[in-house]
């Protein structure tokens, strides 16, 4: 009996969707303000013209991107990055894209400016250059062989005073990081879709691992730092235990607690912004942080501090084994600082050679470190790219390849040539190295990047002898295309 007037209804909602959807498309690919730029219009008409290439492409967007530049026969002008990223700009992280991470409230995730300044200044310090230069011995103790588990064992020891133990997992298959291999394909359904990662994280935890092992990671992990935090805060003589200040020692040390809580309330009547220490409105108890804002920081600097440093040690391995050359000359180099390899080398030593640290720069620039490109908004007013105004509230964003392979910067970009980042002729190209970002959300852990890849990549080439095996050659899985 139903039926009917069901059925009715609904083709009544299907034909009026279809036509608000026509109207929008049409408003979008003919009359917005961005129409005027070439591309598909069927990607002006609907977001799930990326999503395909995300998701069903498995992250082939960036591909895609060079193709469709291609087929424009547009041509990617560097400026355009500096006028997304650099310094100045006010442009928000895009919310849709950050919320994915599941740690809305870290300096990383943060996407009101003014707050993720305020933390960017409060958690700057402890990844300073001094700060790292006091805190060498923490690398150069862990400088081994399998980069990612490396760098795990580098950020948990650093931020955390714990092993996480990764470089005694079989095959350096550690649990963190097959969590990290699980949650990131994710990312871009969660993206697109934003209501299965609500769905995902809400449902309890024993069904979640049931219906997709990929949100396990995440809650694994959240289980793992909550326990950690909860019995830190139960116990704080934990804290020296390690011998150094972990990341909660910081946080915690009333010093720095007052300069946090000064710094996070200086606008308390801004209700639409975020509140890092939002669990504490209205108690006016402003030394204490909020639990979940340790939680998502945390959290996500397992994620900051091991894919990438890792990422970007392969590739410099993968080539430096790769051009006979650039060994020798780079072993040459080292030799004449570090004629024994049995006594430890210090990371001051190592930044003051300039092959190496060309080396270094070359394998960032193949290497990427992040290859997605980062979207930010268009704010607080309508701005220019490229001298073109763009409306405020436009996604606008340029992948590190698109820059790191322009053949009018990088004459032949699929060579790993060093020679390119030596003299002083040549330094102006230090500016599109973007591996770190640029400006204001630039990379906040660039002291301590830099500081493991010399360490690392310096052991590694002076004490091993290491040839390339050709029986597991992987063609261009390090380089993007
Ligand atoms: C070679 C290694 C690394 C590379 C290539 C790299 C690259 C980047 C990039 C491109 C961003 C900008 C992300 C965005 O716009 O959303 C970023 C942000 C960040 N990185 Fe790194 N990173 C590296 C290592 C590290 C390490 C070791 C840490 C350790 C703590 C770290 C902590 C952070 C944090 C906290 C942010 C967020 C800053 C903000 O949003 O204001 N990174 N990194
Ligand atoms: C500067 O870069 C060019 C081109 O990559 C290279 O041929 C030249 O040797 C570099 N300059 C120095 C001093 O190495
Ligand atoms: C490496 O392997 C590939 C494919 O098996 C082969 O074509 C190539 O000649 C080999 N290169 C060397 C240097 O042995």
């Amino acid at each position: 009996m139903l039926q009917v007037p069901f059925t009715y209804i609904s083709s009544v909602v299907a034909v009026s969707s279809l036509f608000l959807f026509v109207v929008r498309s049409v408003k979008s690919v003919f009359f917005h303000a961005l129409s005027k730029y070439p591309g598909p219009p069927l990607a002006a008409a609907t977001t799930l013209y990326r999503a395909y290439y995300d998701i069903v492409k498995d992250g082939g967007w960036l591909e895609h991107l060079f193709s469709l530049h291609e087929t424009y026969g547009i041509l990617y002008n560097p400026k355009a990055y500096h006028d997304i990223y650099g310094i100045g700009t006010r442009f928000i992280k895009e919310k849709e894209m950050y919320s994915c991470f599941a740690t809305d409230k870290s300096v990383f995730a943060m996407h009101d400016h003014k707050l993720a300044m305020q933390l960017r200044t409060a958690i700057g310090p402890f990844f300073s250059r001094k700060a790292i230069l006091d805190l060498e011995n923490v690398i150069q103790s862990k400088v081994y062989f399998a980069f990612r588990s490396l760098s795990l064992e580098v950020i948990t020891t650093y931020c955390f005073a714990r092993s996480s133990h990764a470089m005694d997992a079989p095959n350096f298959q550690h649990p963190i990081l097959s969590a990290i291999d699980n949650t990131l394909p994710m990312i871009w359904i969660f993206k697109h879709f934003p209501l299965v990662q609500k769905v995902l994280l809400s449902v309890p935890e024993c069904f979640a691992s049931v219906l997709k092992p990929s949100t396990t990671g995440i809650i694994e992990q959240k289980r793992m730092i909550k326990e950690q935090i909860d019995q830190i805060l139960e116990d704080p003589s934990t804290l020296s235990r390690g011998g150094h200040e972990t990341i909660y020692h910081y946080f915690l040390n009333p010093k720095n607690k007052e300069e946090f809580s000064m710094r996070l309330e200086t606008d308390p009547k801004d209700n639409s912004l975020p509140n890092p220490t939002g669990e504490l409105e209205g108690r006016r108890d402003s030394t204490t942080l909020s639990k979940n804002y340790l939680l998502d920081e945390g959290l996500y600097m397992r994620f900051a501090g091991s894919d990438t440093v890792g990422t970007v040690c392969t590739a410099a391995l993968y080539h430096i084994l790769n051009n006979p050359l650039v060994h020798q000359t780079l072993l040459k180099e080292m030799m004449e600082i570090w004629p024994d390899k049995g006594i430890l080398i210090g990371y001051e030593k190592l930044e003051k050679l300039p092959y190496f640290t060309a080396v270094i720069k070359e394998a960032l620039r193949m290497g990427h470190g992040v290859v997605s490109p980062l979207p930010r908004i268009v704010g607080p007013s309508d701005a220019e790219v490229l001298g073109i105004t763009i409306p405020a509230g436009t996604v606008v964003s340029m992948g590190a390849p698109i820059l790191h392979y322009n053949p009018e910067i990088f004459p032949n970009p699929m060579s790993f040539i060093p020679e390119r980042w030596i003299g002083e002729e040549n330094q102006s190209l230090d500016k599109y190295l973007v591996s770190f970002s640029k400006g204001p959300r630039s990379c906040l852990g660039i002291n301590l990047a830099w500081c493991e890849l010399y360490l690392t990549i310096a052991n590694v080439v002076r004490k091993l002898d290491l040839k390339p095996d050709n029986s597991t050659y992987v063609p261009c899985s390090l380089c993007y295309r």
